[in-house]
């Protein structure tokens, strides 16, 4: 059930009568209805519900709730409520960008009220730039994650995540398509599901999950030593696309071209980071899941990788430049481990990230039977 409430602003775009027929439920709008106050008070109805959504959050109400004001029914609803509020802000780019919104904001976080976006794009007024409000499934994605089952609550999850860049010189380096969007899938989920997530990631255009402790890193050497260095853990995964090779000499200066000569590098085998998890004696994790990003022999090279690498499961893909599947949203995975081979369909980065944090989960309850 939704309750809707409009401040007056609201009011100016769009009809409490078509709010009320699109929820099929009484819009409130005014802080005194002597009617409502009998039926139900504002207090009563900032508590009723398990989660309030301020959608758009203007510069106006954020300021009006950062103060603590209550002048009309919804920000007196947001100052009385021992509810989470969750708000998607939308203003133009430099009201979201002033100190002051920032300000503003960073009181409400401290306070404990969450943010979804905004987003960076066109805005209504012209411009361009962060202010855009969050994509409506974006938002019901994040609801749909606040009432999700907590149930890796207290459990820590190292999870790696895009790709790692070697240099070559200060301006070039050896990187790969990895986008890092199945890595922030599987932390999202985790973290929904109230899990501590260590989230280490080579240079991406996303934002980190919300909620995690992020370690950015760029080279595989640095990865290492983030991994390592947030040990122990419960549970690791390892998603990222790690280089297997580094310039053994790399350049400070940036290499120059030169007539008649090309450049010649000599390679050095990056540490495998996985493996060395693996295999630690001390502090290895409880379950330790690699993937395996493969063009061909899909399966074998899966099933050699598991025994190599020494993890407890393997989630091969099919990276080949067809599939689309480094870079893109969908992916079509083969899980491995020592109980079996589990084919899955194509589906959505998001949805594999929710069957394989359940398999983890079960993983898990299945050790402490
Ligand atoms: N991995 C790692 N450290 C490395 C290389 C890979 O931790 N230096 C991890 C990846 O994060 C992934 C798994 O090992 O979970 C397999 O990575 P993949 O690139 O598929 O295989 P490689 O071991 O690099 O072998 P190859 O490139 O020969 O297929």
């Amino acid at each position: 059930m939704v309750t809707p409430v409009m401040t007056q602003s609201a009011e100016n775009f769009v009809t409490p009568m078509s709010v009320s027929a699109l929820s099929q439920e009484k819009v409130f709008n005014q802080l005194f209805d002597l009617t409502d106050e009998a039926e139900m008070g504002h207090i009563e109805l900032s508590r009723s519900a398990d989660l309030i959504i301020v959608v758009p959050a203007s510069a106006d109400f954020i300021a009006k709730t950062a103060t603590g004001q209550a002048n009309d029914l919804a920000s007196t609803i947001i100052l009385a409520t021992d509810t989470n509020v969750l708000m998607a802000p939308a203003m133009n780019v430099r009201m979201w960008e002033n100190p002051l919104t920032q300000k503003n904001v960073k009181t409400l976080d401290n306070n404990g009220i969450k943010f979804i976006g905004p987003n960076q794009g066109q805005m209504a007024c012209g411009e361009f730039g962060f202010g855009r409000m969050a994509e409506v499934d974006e938002i019901l994605e994040e609801i749909e994650l606040y009432f999700c089952d907590k149930k890796l609550h207290g459990l820590h999850f190292l999870v790696t995540s895009g790709p790692t860049r070697e240099p070559l010189d200060p301006v070039r380096f050896i990187g790969n398509r990895s986008s890092g969007l199945q890595g922030e899938a599987i932390a999202k989920e985790l973290i929904a599901k109230g899990a501590e997530v260590t989230f280490v990631t080579g240079p991406v255009d996303l934002e980190p999950p919300r909620g995690s402790n992020v370690i950015r890193v760029e080279t595989a050497d640095e990865m290492y030593d983030a991994v390592h260095s947030s040990l122990p853990a419960d549970v690791a995964i390892f998603t990222a696309a790690v280089a297997d090779w580094k310039i053994k000499n790399t350049n400070d200066q940036k290499l120059k071209k030169q007539t008649d000569k090309l450049p010649t590098f000599d390679l050095i085998e990056n540490k495998d980071i996985l493996a060395s998890v693996s295999k630690l004696k001390k502090n290895r994790p409880k379950f330790v899941m690699g993937f395996a990003a493969e063009t061909g022999n899909i399966l074998e090279n899966a099933k050699s990788k598991l025994k190599k690498k020494g993890c407890d499961c393997i989630v091969a893909n099919d990276v080949s430049l067809g599939t689309k599947t480094m870079g893109g949203n969908e992916n079509t995975a083969i899980i491995v481990s020592e109980f079996g081979i589990e084919k899955l369909p194509t589906m959505s980065k998001r949805a594999l990230a929710k069957i394989l944090v359940n398999k983890i989960s079960q993983s898990l309850e299945g050790m402490d039977d």
